[in-house]
């Protein structure tokens, strides 16, 4: 397919935001520099097995030395913000307590050289990078972990609050439940099954606690980032594919979004869950959790999920089924289907679902794997999004920003380096970064945006 030219794409309004995102584990390395304690990923990437070919994030894209060459990069993009998170263990290296002064330097300078390159740094707080230390407390099983977050809030905004403006407290609850807690997938690699949501509400509850600690510090705009995914039938599907699906949407979707938006929790009866998660949602819990409102709500798209009725032996409400045969969908090198159009109907649903409830929307992760440089399938994948983003605003959806996942060719958790998201390819032997045909376009696209 010739990809379209960003000059065809339909303008945006004048505010809306174009971005980059990437997250400390995956792009930082320096695991064990200047003071830096020990993450849960720095624990389970050791694990034989865990990670494929026993890739680890210990060196990454290196940017924690070579920073002022990525922002360069993000210059010649001409973005407006970048979206990173900050390493907690970096900051607390035992997860409360004692702070390390040199994990606050090093985000003060990647601050201070966005600022100068005109960009706007939107740091995300928890990128599923939790201290091992509170791992061994228990992790977000634990109550305290919540409170631990709001500490840890509280003295990178003394630090940054001044010149940093907006902040997103969580990336993804549900992925790092599901795939943390649930799974075991991902680090801590607990396989718990319905055993973690207290796991859902405790990082909720750590939103709410952040968010007050932020609030308190100056903070103009607080959002958190949750993963979408517009849930689909196969062809054929009957009674129990549906009740499947609402369950599943149940799961991924609302336990995650209604808390924050309306105050309470889904009906998770499904799970064999009651409505206080077993007894993890305290009295105030689901205020502190909801008000103040979300001055914005961060959604991750990468596709649709397909679900059908449980088999007799599944330990959960339904099962997880491959897309249909028909139309049939492109895929990415991650095997995920391209489904532009899922993006517009993930929107306006979250639109119909919150009313006037849902407070704008910023994209702050889309993206697909491809590994060549001459990504041109990278290109059709960003221009059917931004695209599918263009008609959600059509339709009165209020979405005010899209940030390409990644920047940079990362750490892709489970995958390793075999995963390649980056706008700019890196080659992890050299650290060379060499911009990608995308990189072109998305500048191009940028700029066509920014000057008509
Ligand atoms: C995460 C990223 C990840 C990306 C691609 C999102 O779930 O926030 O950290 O690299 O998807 O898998």
């Amino acid at each position: 397919m010739i990809p379209l030219s960003p000059r065809q794409l339909p303008q945006f309004p004048a505010v809306f935001e174009w971005g980059a995102a990437t997250a400390a584990y995956q792009v930082e390395g320096a695991a064990e520099e200047d003071g830096k304690g020990p993450s849960i990923w720095d624990a389970f990437v050791r694990r034989p097995g865990a990670v494929r070919d026993g890739h680890t994030g210990a060196t990454a894209c290196d940017h924690y030395h070579r920073y002022a060459e990525d922002i360069a990069l993000m210059r010649g993009l001409g973005l407006d913000a970048y979206r990173f998170s900050i390493s907690w263990p970096r900051i607390l290296p035992e997860g409360t307590g004692r702070i390390e002064p040199r994990g606050l330097d090093f985000y003060d300078r990647l601050v201070d050289g966005l600022l100068a390159a005109g960009i706007s740094p939107v740091p995300t707080l928890f990128h599923w990078d939790l201290p091992q230390a509170l791992e061994e407390g228990g992790g977000w099983l634990e109550r305290d972990t919540a409170y631990r977050l709001a500490e840890y809030a509280g003295v990178v905004a003394d630090r940054l609050g001044d010149r940093v403006r907006r902040w997103i407290t969580l990336n993804e609850p549900f992925v790092h439940m599901a795939f943390g807690y649930a799974f075991g997938v991902h680090a801590p690699g607990r396989a718990l099954l319905t055993g973690a949501l207290p796991v859902a509400h405790h990082q909720l509850l750590g939103h709410g606690l952040a968010a007050a600690a932020l609030r308190e510090r100056g903070a103009e705009r607080i959002l958190t980032t949750n993963n979408c995914t517009p849930v689909r039938l196969l062809p054929g599907a009957g009674e129990a594919d549906r009740a499947a699906a609402e369950a599943y949407d149940a799961l991924h979707n609302r336990l995650f979004n209604d808390p924050l938006l309306l105050g309470r929790y889904p009906d998770l009866k499904a799970y064999g869950a009651s409505e206080d998660l077993d007894g993890a949602v305290r009295d105030g819990d689901l205020d502190l959790i909801s008000s103040p409102p979300l001055d914005g709500l961060g959604v991750n798209y990468y596709n649709p999920t397909w679900i059908t009725a449980p088999g007799p032996d599944a330990g959960l409400p339904f099962d997880l089924a491959e897309p249909p045969a028909e139309p049939g969908y492109e895929r990415t090198a991650f095997g995920w289907p391209v489904v532009p159009e899922g993006l517009t109907e993930l929107l306006t649903g979250l639109r119909s679902r919150y009313g006037d409830a849902l407070p704008p929307i910023t994209i702050t992760e889309n993206g697909c794997s491809y590994p060549e440089l001459d990504d041109r399938r990278r290109i059709d994948y960003l221009d059917g999004h931004v695209r599918a983003v263009a008609a959600a605003i059509e339709a009165g959806v209020d979405v005010r920003g899209y940030y390409v996942w990644s920047l940079l060719d990362n750490f892709e958790w489970a995958e390793g380096y075999h995963q390649r998201f980056g706008l700019v390819q890196v080659d992890f032997e050299t650290q060379t970064r060499t911009p990608r045909e995308s990189y072109a376009w998305y500048r191009d696209a940028i700029a066509t945006q920014h000057h008509g």
